[in-house]
């Protein structure tokens, strides 16, 4: 049987770290780790080329802008990492039949809940890091409706 494909972005990252070491357990897989030198996601070019080349069968996008602060005043390269760059890796991966896996964090909302949040409650960020990434879920399904989106306060 052919094995599955895997493409993990953002692979120099802590999750992606994480991933990579959990990656070791599924021999009956092939991943390709990318870090931010091998694969910048906002150069949709080099996203396609590599999509054309490994052919995935899932692409966990583990890459983000991740400096939350730093976002109030980087707003545009914040919203073409966390946004823009998420829109197409959902789109590339729908014309390639991938399985299209996104992390986000739970900055889409706005903070002043108690406990554990439910997909369904209001989202409302605060920060433009949460607004990027509120509009990189909304990309992601919009593009590729089978998209699955992973909410997360930490990793
Ligand atoms: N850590 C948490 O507690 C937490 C909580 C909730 C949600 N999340 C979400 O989980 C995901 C992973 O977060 P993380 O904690 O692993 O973040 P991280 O440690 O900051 O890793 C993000 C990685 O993305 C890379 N990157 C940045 N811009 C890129 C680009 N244009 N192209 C390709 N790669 C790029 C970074 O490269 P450099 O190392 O070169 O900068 C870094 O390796 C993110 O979507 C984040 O929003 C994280």
């Amino acid at each position: 049987m052919e094995k599955k494909r895997i493409l993990v972005t953002g692979a120099n990252g802590q999750l992606g770290k994480e991933l990579r070491d959990l990656a070791t357990q599924y021999k009956d897989a092939d991943f390709l780790f990318v870090s931010r030198e091998d694969l910048p996601i906002h150069h949709f070019d080099l996203v396609r080329n590599v999509f054309d080349s490994f052919k995935p069968h899932f692409c966990i996008n583990a890459a983000a802008y991740t400096a939350v602060d730093k976002a109030e005043t980087e707003q545009e390269l914040a919203h073409l990492i966390n946004a823009e760059a998420v829109g197409v890796l959902a789109a590339v991966s729908a014309a390639h039949d991938c399985r299209f896996v996104h992390v986000s964090t739970d900055y889409v909302y706005d903070g002043s809940q108690i406990g554990a949040h439910k997909e369904s409650d209001a989202t409302a960020p605060v920060s433009v890091y949460g607004k990027t990434k509120l509009e990189g879920e909304q990309l992601a399904m919009q593009l590729d409706p089978q998209s699955i989106v992973i909410r997360t306060s930490w990793v």
